[in-house]
């Protein structure tokens, strides 16, 4: 018997408090105009101050757990993807089963910046499909406002916080269909966020750079390749893909994967306008909202993927 991972819950959470780009044209050198038409976002969200990466995710857990209808601690492996977790340890996921009254199975973060839910959903197939667990919570966090520089118009413009989680289910039927992942080391230049104190630097700040520009150029291309990868795994045609659910980091990114999969701008879910790039979270909250409004329905064909720092990236195929 072939086990897969099903899709028996999903939820999102999103801070109260919107920085607009009117709002970040008063701290730095822009305009609403000039994001919105380069980037396609509008608002992004921001954390209060008691907010963490854990409380977020805990909200956005509950949430999958509630519609999935079952108990927590039937949850026998959770997995965060954060970039920006409260502790370097104990790991947000530990954090998070603890929030949540587990006391059984294993909980553990994994880093993959941007790519992060797409990894997690990667890690929860393989679980499943080998008989290692039954019950995987993913949850996608992300506090980015925090590791923001905010003098820098280059990427203050860009990021936001949230939180988005996905639970699934041993079972007979699809599924996740397939998972593929990819990283190449070779770019700390053109996108990082140094750990200062870890570096022994002190001194410096832990704040994101990015050379957007270049950074832009390889994830387009990286993103057309992955798409190729998933449908041939899956000897599947363009056509036979209902909806796409990218990573949200750039409309003009989105497009051009859209127009490569010759799907109309209906058939992919955008969240980026209002929420910016939510990096791990931004798959999972995208997938939750088009779930919850009912776009995505049982039996839908739906592509995620996802590009970041690392480089990583990688797509995950949904039988919903
Ligand atoms: O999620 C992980 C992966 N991340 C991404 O995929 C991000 C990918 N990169 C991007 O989304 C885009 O590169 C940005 C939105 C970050 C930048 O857009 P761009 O079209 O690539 O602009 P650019 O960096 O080539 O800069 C063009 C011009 C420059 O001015 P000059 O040298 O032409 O005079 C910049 O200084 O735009 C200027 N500029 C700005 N102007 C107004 C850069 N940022 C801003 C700004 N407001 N916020």
């Amino acid at each position: 018997m072939t086990a897969y991972a099903k899709v028996i819950g999903t939820g999102g959470y999103l801070p109260a408090e919107i920085k607009s780009n009117d709002d970040i044209s008063k701290i730095v050198d822009t305009t609403d105009s000039w994001i919105f038409e380069r980037t396609g976002i509008r608002n992004r969200r921001i954390a209060a101050a008691d907010e963490t990466t854990s409380s977020m995710a805990e909200i956005a857990a509950r949430q999958a757990i509630e519609m999935a209808d079952i108990a927590p601690n039937e949850i026998d492996l959770i997995i965060v993807a954060t970039g920006t977790p409260e502790n370097v340890y104990p790991g947000a996921a530990c954090m998070l089963q603890y929030r949540l009254g587990i006391k059984n199975g294993v909980a553990f973060d994994i880093q993959a910046a941007c790519s992060g839910s797409i990894f997690g959903l990667d890690i929860a197939n393989q679980y499943i499909k080998s008989g290692a667990a039954k019950t995987v919570l993913v949850v996608g966090t992300e506090i980015n406002s925090r590791i923001t520089d905010w003098t820098d118009r280059g990427t203050c413009i860009l990021f936001g916080d949230g939180a988005g989680a996905i639970l699934l289910l041993t079972s007979e039927e699809p599924g996740v269909l397939s998972t593929h992942i990819h990283s190449d080391g070779r770019f700390e230049d053109l996108l990082s966020c140094p750990n200062p104190q870890a570096q022994g630097n002190p001194d410096t700040t832990g704040y994101i750079s990015m050379k957007g520009n270049e950074v832009f150029k390889v994830a387009v291309n990286t993103l057309g390749r992955i798409v190729d990868e998933t449908l041939a795994a899956n000897n599947m045609q363009k056509t036979d893909v209902d909806w796409l659910v990218p990573h949200q980091a750039n409309i003009r990114i989105i497009t051009g994967t859209a127009k490569k999969l010759k799907m109309s701008m209906n058939q992919v879910v955008v969240t980026l306008e209002e929420q910016g790039n939510t990096s791990s979270a931004s798959v999972l909250l995208a997938f939750n909202e088009a779930v919850r409004d009912g776009r995505i329905q049982r039996g839908h064909i739906v592509l995620l993927e996802a590009f970041g720092a690392g480089f990583t990236w990688g797509s995950a195929l949904i039988k919903y």
